[in-house]
């Protein structure tokens, strides 16, 4: 029998030998500018490993890399050699793989503005191309800081490496690039002072995404979706990328950026251009390149005056680890500026003014030291007309179809609808479809850099953006960048570490009558007592049900005589209940909840209820509880016993069923 390891090896040799039906890239050599940085050790040679033990790579082809520090050859393989060790996500890590490949990196120690470097490196390539046989190509990768680029290039330029007749020459661009339009346009004059626009392959690593390049085969390959991609049929678009890392040891390049620089300009434009353009004629790179940039050229420019309503930016305070450890301010990150205006969340509505999305809000939203890490796209539908319901318990029932695409991580697309719970009458419920990249595909844990890489040794640049595409990506982002580098935020820092992102942001949809879609928060109903024992399919029911709401410090979450008729849960945060005297009785805190009652019994509420901290809370009303339990009679017995064993509340099944609730 084939154990678990010999099983990821076969599958692993498996995946290798279906890839070698793919055309292999030309031969060349890739040289590293910056080969000593992060970005080499984290994300190149782990991507370049995967491609090479996935037969992806030339078979004639080397690494030379070219930094300012003291490596030799020898030792620059040892230090990438710790370095895969430790970022390598391969399943099952083949050494001798490995061995045959760290052969092919070289190292050069050279200072960018001294041209005696670039002779040095015109000769070591020299001597690659001979001992590889790598045709003379030459694949240049600025893993450096763009201040530099204009350096590299020239040097490149001195000594007629950026051009050549036998072989061809490229360039790849890491972000950011640029810091605003005006800086875009410069270095692009700048790049292309050297190198001809198709040398120049700009990198966004979320196209190397499979889930991102899925849209693209999602929208265009299912006949189904594109009648139904309009403004007639969808009511508006969210796309929320968030992360739990705070900006780590990156505050120098960080401070300087911000969210909007850092990953709304890119990664989230290019989500939404592949998810809202025009179908290309072809999947030809220019073809795709053409839409993309239409789609950004039709978003409106908004004036300076209306950054207020369409944008909202926040900054974190200190806060707490996913495992439970005090996590710092942004201003008190290393290389932070104690009194820094840079933020580290932004949500921003935008509009496309072209036929098909003309009315349809586009709602963005991102930021660092987050509850989760969870990148998505929510397409909603618009509301089915209820007439046809009139007369039913249907009628107010309907709610808008939503079609989700997960991201990463727990890669998928769902699609929630309605439909008739069983028995006599026209009861509506929430259901969804759900499909899951890895129960249909196997899938390897790559960088994402895989692809971007393959595809520039083989000359296709569809995945690269072009100098229209990110100056018109800078031109939509400016008017938020002039007004907030103008005016210093008064309420940095706005959330703490760990939340959900500052109050205002969570609004930011509300005066469209519009909300951002939460993620199933299952795991806030299990701790919930009155839940216990619900079952799988019980809890899903529910947590399709819950709404997430942020409150600030002193915000009034329930008044005392009030009907209640929702339950709160804390995702985190703590509340006082504050009784008739205004005495606080307690003060609740994470994973508690209150207003349990009002789901089962119809009172005035007996206390009034304040945040005494940014409060995250899932909010579940009587009306969607009362639904769900229809289905399930026998939980609803069993929670009217617990009603009564634990609140010593009987609940009258009759009286309950017919309250108004269930209308
Ligand atoms: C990078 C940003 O481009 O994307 C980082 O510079 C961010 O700040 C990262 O953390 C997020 O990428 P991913 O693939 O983890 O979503």
């Amino acid at each position: 029998m084939m154990n678990n390891q010999s099983r990821e090896d076969a599958s692993q040799d498996f995946l290798a030998a279906m890839n070698m039906g793919a055309t292999s890239p030309d031969p060349c050599v890739m040289v590293v500018f910056g080969a000593s940085g992060d970005l080499t050790k984290r994300l190149l040679i782990p991507s370049l490993f995967n491609l090479y033990c996935d037969n992806l790579l030339p078979d004639s082809f080397a690494i030379l890399g070219m930094a300012m520090d003291d490596f030799t050859s020898e030792s620059f393989r040892l230090k990438m050699s710790a370095d895969l060790h430790k970022y390598s996500r391969r399943e099952h890590f083949d050494e001798i793989a490995w061995a045959d490949f760290c052969d092919s990196i070289h190292y050069l120690k050279g200072r960018f503005d001294d041209d005696d470097a670039f002779r040095q490196l015109k000769s070591f390539l020299q001597a690659l191309d001979g001992r590889y046989d790598t045709e003379g190509n030459a694949l240049f990768y600025m893993a450096t800081p763009p201040s530099v680029f204009g350096m590299i290039s020239t040097g490149l330029e001195g000594v007629g490496l950026n051009h050549s007749d036998d072989g061809w020459r490229r360039i790849i661009v890491e972000k950011p690039f640029g810091s605003d339009l005006a800086s875009a346009r410069k270095l692009n004059r700048e790049i292309l002072t050297y190198w001809r626009e198709d040398q120049v392959y700009r990198i966004d690593h979320y196209l190397g995404k499979e889930t991102v390049q899925n849209l693209l085969a999602f929208r265009f390959a299912n006949g189904m979706f594109e009648p139904l991609w309009n403004r007639t049929h969808i009511d508006h678009i969210q796309i929320t990328a968030t992360e739990q890392v705070g900006v780590e040891w990156r505050g120098g390049y960080y401070d300087q950026s911000g969210v909007i620089r850092d990953m709304v300009q890119n990664h989230l434009f290019q989500m939404m251009a592949y998810l809202c353009m025009e179908p290309p004629t072809s999947f030809e790179a220019e073809a795709i390149r053409n839409e993309k940039f239409k789609l950004l050229s039709a978003v409106r420019i908004m004036k300076h005056e209306e950054v207020r309503h369409m944008a909202v930016r926040g900054q974190y305070d200190e806060g707490v680890l996913p495992d439970g450890s005090p996590a710092k301010a942004y201003r008190d990150e290393h290389a932070v500026d104690a009194h820094s205006n840079t933020e580290t969340y932004a949500a921003v509505k935008l509009r496309i003014d072209n036929w098909r999305w003309h009315g349809v809000p586009i709602f963005l939203r991102s930021g660092k030291a987050l509850r989760t890490k969870s990148t998505e796209i929510v397409v909603q539908f618009r509301r089915a007309p209820e007439f046809t319901f009139r007369g039913t318990p249907a009628s107010g029932q309907l709610e808008a179809n939503q079609l989700i695409f997960r991201i990463q991580p727990n890669e998928g697309i769902e699609i929630r609808f309605l439909a008739k719970r069983p028995g006599p009458s026209m009861h509506m419920r929430k259901v969804n479809m759900n499909f899951e990249y890895d129960e249909a595909f196997i899938t390897h844990p790559g960088t994402g850099y895989e692809t971007m890489l393959y595809d520039c040794m083989h000359g296709d640049p569809s995945l690269f953006s072009r100098s229209d595409l990110v100056e018109t990506a800078w031109r939509i982002v400016q008017p938020i960048l002039d007004v907030w580098g103008a005016e210093k935020a008064r309420d940095f820092p706005n959330y703490p570490f760990g939340s959900w992102g500052p109050k205002a942001a969570f609004n930011l949809p509300a005066p469209d009558h519009r909300r951002w879609l939460a993620r199933t928060p299952q795991q806030a109903l299990e701790r919930v007592p009155m839940f216990e024992g619900s079952g799988k399919m019980m809890l899903h029911a529910f947590a399709m049900m819950l709404k997430p709401a942020v409150f600030n410090a002193g915000d009034e979450i329930a008044r005392l005589g009030d009907e209640g008729r929702e339950l709160f849960i804390i995702e985190m945060g703590s509340v006082d209940i504050i009784d008739q005297e205004g005495d606080v009785v307690t003060t609740l805190g994470d994973g508690q909840v209150f207003g349990e009652l009002s789901l089962l019994v119809t009172k005035k509420r007996r206390a009034s209820v304040r945040a005494v901290s940014y409060c995250a809370l899932y909010i579940m009303e009587k009306r969607d509880f009362c639904k769900v339990l229809m289905d399930r009679p026998q939980f609803a017995g069993r929670l009217m016993q617990t009603a009564r064993e634990r609140y010593n509340v009987i609940v009258d099944a009759q009286e309950w069923m017919a309250s108004d609730d269930l209308d």
